[in-house]
């Protein structure tokens, strides 16, 4: 299973894709978190400290591994030939943290290469990788990115079994949401969820899906507003310390049943 979380900023991306993982791995499935943020948190949510968190460099920045795999040095990579097919099947094993005994992470960084200005042998080499995981993996494969499918481009975008768009309950984050559930149907991925994250009125939320996606077979999940995520994230503990019966960790849970009935489903049909 293969799972982008997407949205706009600030909806509450990194605190589900991080919990949704969490959940999985403490369930017996092997899961591999993956953060193609260009400003990578992922590993805080997880509950690295903040100091060694620090100390991860992103794939899509890390130039000595891409001047070991791909032979070209930064700056480099327009005018030289370099390898497109660097040996990538050893990252996840030697730059993965370690979070539990079922989970670990990778820092890939953006691999939008105008964010990050050239097409370098470093993006190069994190897209290498990212083909791969999407290939090869037997994991849960749970990708935290910024923006919609659309950075992965097609080719990468189409692995994806399923999309999760976290929106707020506003009309403007609901429209926003609609657009990148549509631009993922586009490039091929077939199971959309919208997510309804910091939800304070469910009547409110579920009349507010349906004036914007009324006429959609997109289905949705509420997940309601919990004060303890943003005190957690203040204190700069992990998301995987939110007490089981606190309503962002019940919500995320019932996400998660949904997701491994899908897995069961798609299972089944094959
Ligand atoms: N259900 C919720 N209830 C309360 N606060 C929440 C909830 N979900 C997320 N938050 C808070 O909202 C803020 C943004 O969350 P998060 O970092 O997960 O969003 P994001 O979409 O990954 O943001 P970015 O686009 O910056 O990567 C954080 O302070 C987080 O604690
Ligand atoms: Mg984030």
């Amino acid at each position: 299973m293969r799972i982008l979380i997407s949205g706009k900023g600030g909806v509450g991306k990194t605190s589900i894709a991080g919990l949704l993982s969490i959940i999985f791995s403490r369930n017996g499935y092997n899961v591999l978190a993956l953060d193609t943020d260009s400003v990578p948190n992922l590993a805080v949510t997880l509950g690295i400290p903040i100091e060694e968190a620090e100390k991860i460099v992103p794939l899509a920045r890390n130039d000595e591994l891409a001047e070991e795999r791909t032979g070209a040095r930064p700056g480099e990579g327009w005018g030289l030939l370099f390898s497109l097919t660097p040996r990538v099947d050893d990252l996840a094993e030697k730059y993965g943290v370690k979070i539990n005994d079922n989970l670990k992470l990778v820092v890939v960084g953006s691999i939008e290469a105008s964010k990050e200005g050239c097409l370098c042998p470093a993006i190069a080499l994190a897209k290498a990788f990212l083909l791969h995981v999407m290939l090869q993996r037997k994991e849960v494969i749970i990708v935290d990115s910024e923006a919609g499918a659309e950075v992965f481009g097609r080719g990468l975008a189409e692995k994806f079994d399923l999309n999760i768009t976290v929106a707020e309950p506003t009309i403007k984050s609901l429209h926003i949401a609609r657009k990148l559930i549509r631009m993922a149907e586009e490039l091929g991925i077939k199971d959309n969820i919208l997510v309804i994250n910091k939800v304070k009125d469910h009547l409110v939320a579920t009349k507010l899906y349906r004036k914007v996606f009324g006429n959609t077979k997109t289905p949705f999940h509420l997940i309601r507003y919990d004060p303890m995520v943003e005190k957690l994230d203040q204190s700069g503990s992990g998301i995987g310390d939110l007490p089981p019966d606190s309503p962002f960790y019940k919500d995320v849970f019932s996400l998660y049943e949904k997701i491994t009935h899908l897995i069961r489903r798609k299972r089944n049909n094959v």
